[in-house]
């Protein structure tokens, strides 16, 4: 057989005459008389080729053997089409079936699915033109994050996966142990001897790649991490996942002002690249799932988001006579009904708000002079709601020192963080962008679950 040439490459072709090979996975078989259209899809692109077959020159089993879902590879004659809908298509000379798929158990046949059905055949979906499309713009939204860094001198770091320390400080770990479940080692108080497990010490998965990005930092100037994260939360949202890739950048010499300016620059070369590269794709799942997703990227890169502090947006929202589910004050989190008001409600921009109170951010966050808040940074979406998180980091010492003994933080996990405020500390600021909110973003589509090839959520670890 002749070698392969993938289906983006051939729709763009204009060798016509000349005898090519494609491989891929039948979407759709029909016929009138004998002549049959094959729809084959290969993934390279949403697209499909159109393979054309004269009945009478195969034997009945091959043509039989040709499904929906079945693998099938073509030797044929490229021609322009004489149908609507396609520009080129293929003769079949010959055809070799390499994986069958009985139509009485394929689950994906032509009729449409929902996404939920699709989420329990998660080891099927990428066969969609949904998860194509997901997939695709997923690559190409990875490859343009290092593309970018790459440009600006940044250095990409592979910060640890198991860890002995809580970036965040919020408790929701997943512990990484080797321990016997039934029967592990106690101490004289009865509590576990993790002395005894693999590391010596309590372990878990990373939250965040920051602390381990803000050491290279200090050394290597701009840094970023891009990486699995893991949080124990139990939020069963559309916007939350037990496993997730976030894009960590980490500056030194960067304040507040140079931190924002950074985050809204990435975003909109992350969407103009897609909107350049992923062009079929979006228009699909504008046409399908979204009517405004690519007017709505295009707003995104042409306006420059709007920069408030938090107390602005509380005041905001008090007098905004909207009935909310969640209480708002001074003093408490913002939650997503509360960010998508400002963005798509009042500022009717993407919105990155600052300076919020230092009770309900982390401890490693700078420290304002008011005593009440600190220099923090979240950047609000329309239809996310917080899309990236970040802030100035506080760099004094004792300042940090004493946040931590107030929030009861095992000093001993971060002597090695507090060192690096010891030796040549310097002001320096970063963020973490959520990868699967982006492409939430990115998409359309209205649940995060849709957006990552398998997704763990909780009670839910299947594939
Ligand atoms: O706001 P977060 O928790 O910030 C950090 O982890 C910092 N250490 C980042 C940094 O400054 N380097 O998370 C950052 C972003 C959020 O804005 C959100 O987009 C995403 O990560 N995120 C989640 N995405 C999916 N599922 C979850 N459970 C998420 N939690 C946070
Ligand atoms: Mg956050």
């Amino acid at each position: 057989m002749k070698k392969r040439i993938k289906i983006k490459d051939l729709l763009e072709s204009t060798d016509f005459g000349k005898e090519i090979n494609v491989k891929g996975w039948v979407r759709t078989k029909r016929g009138i008389k004998t002549i049959a259209f094959i729809a084959l899809n290969d993934g390279s692109v949403i697209h499909n080729i159109q393979v054309v077959v004269d009945i009478t020159k195969f034997d009945e089993k091959t043509v039989k053997f040709i499904t929906t879902g079945s693998c099938i590879g073509v030797t044929g004659i490229l021609t322009e089409s004489q149908g609507k809908g396609q520009a080129v298509e293929i003769q079949a000379n010959e055809i070799e079936v390499y994986g069958t798929a009985d139509p009485a158990s394929y689950p994906l046949q032509k009729k449409g699915h929902t996404l939920e059905f699709l989420r329990e055949i998660a080891h099927l979906r990428p066969r969609t033109n949904t998860f194509g499309a997901v997939l695709r713009i997923r690559h190409a939204m990875s490859f343009a994050t290092h593309k970018y860094f790459n440009d600006k001198g940044f250095y990409y770091i592979h910060s640890p996966i198991i860890t002995g320390s809580d970036a965040e400080g919020a408790g929701e770990m997943f512990r990484v142990t080797i321990l016997d479940d039934k029967n592990p080692p106690l101490k004289e108080d009865g509590t576990v001897d993790y002395n005894q497990d693999f590391f010596g010490k309590e372990t878990n998965l990373s939250v965040s790649g920051q602390l381990e990005a803000e050491l290279t930092a200090l050394a290597l100037s701009e840094v970023y991490t891009f990486g699995p994260t893991f949080r124990a939360e139990n939020s069963n949202t559309p916007r939350h996942l037990a496993e997730f890739w976030m894009i960590e950048p980490e500056m030194a010499f960067y304040d507040i002002h140079d931190n924002m300016d950074l985050a809204e620059e990435l975003l909109k070369f992350l969407i103009s690249y897609v909107l350049e590269y992923c062009s079929e794709d979006l228009r699909f799942l504008n046409n399908f799932y979204d009517n405004d997703l690519i007017s709505r990227l295009k707003f995104i890169v042409e306006n420059k988001f709007v920069r408030a502090v938090y107390s602005e947006a509380v005041e905001i929202l008090l007098n905004s006579g909207q009935k909310f589910e969640f209480p708002v004050k001074w003093g408490l989190d913002l939650q997503a009904e509360h960010e998508r008001y400002l963005v798509e409600k009042h500022f009717k921009k993407p919105v990155i708000l600052t300076d919020y109170p230092k009770e309900i951010k982390a401890f490693y966050m700078k420290q304002n002079d008011d005593g009440k808040t600190v220099r923090a940074m979240d950047v609000l979406f329309p239809k996310i709601g917080e899309i990236i998180g970040g802030s100035q980091r506080e760099e004094n010492y004792d300042r940090l020192y004493s946040r931590i003994k107030e929030l009861n933080i095992v000093e001993d996990e971060l002597w090695w963080y507090l060192e690096t405020r010891k030796f040549g500390t310097v002001f320096h600021s970063g963020f973490g962008l959520g990868f699967e909110r982006m492409i939430l973003f990115m998409t359309g589509l209205g649940n995060i679950r849709d957006v990552i090839p398998f997704p763990r959520t909780p009670r839910n670890a299947e594939f």
